[in-house]
């Protein structure tokens, strides 16, 4: 383990006790979920060497521990994306550092583009499956053969399928489908939407796979929801724009956060 690493994870400890099974990290118009948690306790990446520094307005950068409705999670707020840097490996020391803590579970959760003309700005999408179509790895670099990370079921089924009863528990309907990542930071061409849809992809974004395959190489579970905040560039006659994305994410939060708080609150991780 990299000492950046070990002294993120016992800083961890020492400062939030010990670790919850689950870690929910929030993208983009995901942020109220921090106000579910109930006698939070915080701590800033700053204050985590394994932390990256964050850029992108809106991103606080902290690590808040406490309950949803009752169970304990930690609550990461705030991502480094690999359109900042063009390196995939800006939340590796961060996700090490929660695996080393002993985290079990990333429940991810990120904004993303509709393919599927039944899948509206404002529905929630569990992802099932991704394309990295950007073709770039976190794990470049390492060494030995736990590189080769095996990534068939990389979005837990049992943990997703309870999820989907959670969800339904609260009346959301939870689309499933493949997640294709994009570089960005630009939006997509429709022609390029139009081949991430021969691919077999339901929906579009700019982040989560480097942070799922760091998570699955450092031994954890994975889950993530995908907010769409619009019908991906060439679907409807809308000018993509940050902007609109946060509008419209804003718009759908609140159904957004309830769904994830009672999706948290029923996992059972094993
Ligand atoms: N494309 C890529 N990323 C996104 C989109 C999109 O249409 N919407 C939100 N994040």
């Amino acid at each position: 383990m990299n000492e950046h690493v070990a002294s993120s994870a016992a800083t961890l400890q020492q400062r939030l006790g010990p670790a919850p099974a689950i870690a929910v990290l929030l993208g983009s118009g995901w942020a109220p979920f921090t106000d579910q948690v109930q006698g939070a306790t915080d701590l800033p990446y700053a204050e985590l060497p394994a932390f990256p520094a964050l850029a992108v307005g809106g991103h606080k950068g902290l690590v808040r521990v406490g309950a949803v409705g009752g169970k304990r999670v930690a609550v990461l707020a705030g991502r480094k994306h690999a359109y900042e840097t063009g390196h995939a490996d800006g939340m590796l020391g961060a996700i090490r550092s929660l695996a080393a803590w002993g985290v079990k579970l990333l429940l991810q959760t990120n904004a993303a583009g509709s393919m599927d003309a039944a899948m509206r700005p404002g529905e929630l999408m569990l992802i099932s499956d991704h394309l990295n179509v950007v073709q770039r790895s976190p794990l470049i670099g390492e060494a030995g053969d736990a590189r080769f990370q095996d990534m068939s079921s990389a979005y837990d089924p049992a943990l997703r399928a309870q999820a989907v009863a959670a969800a339904g528990t609260m009346g959301t309907a939870l689309h499933e489908g493949v997640y294709a990542w994009v570089l960005g930071p630009q939006f997509e061409t429709p022609a390029e939407i139009r081949m991430l849809r021969a691919f077999g992809a339901q929906a579009v974004g700019m982040s989560t796979v480097p942070e799922t395959i760091i998570a699955r190489h450092a031994g954890m579970k994975v889950l993530a929801l995908s907010m769409m905040t619009n019908m991906a560039a060439g679907m409807d006659n809308e000018v993509l724009s940050h902007a609109h994305t946060l509008a419209t994410a804003n718009a759908a939060s609140a159904r957004a956060v309830a769904t994830l708080a009672a999706v948290v609150q029923a996992l059972e991780i094993r």
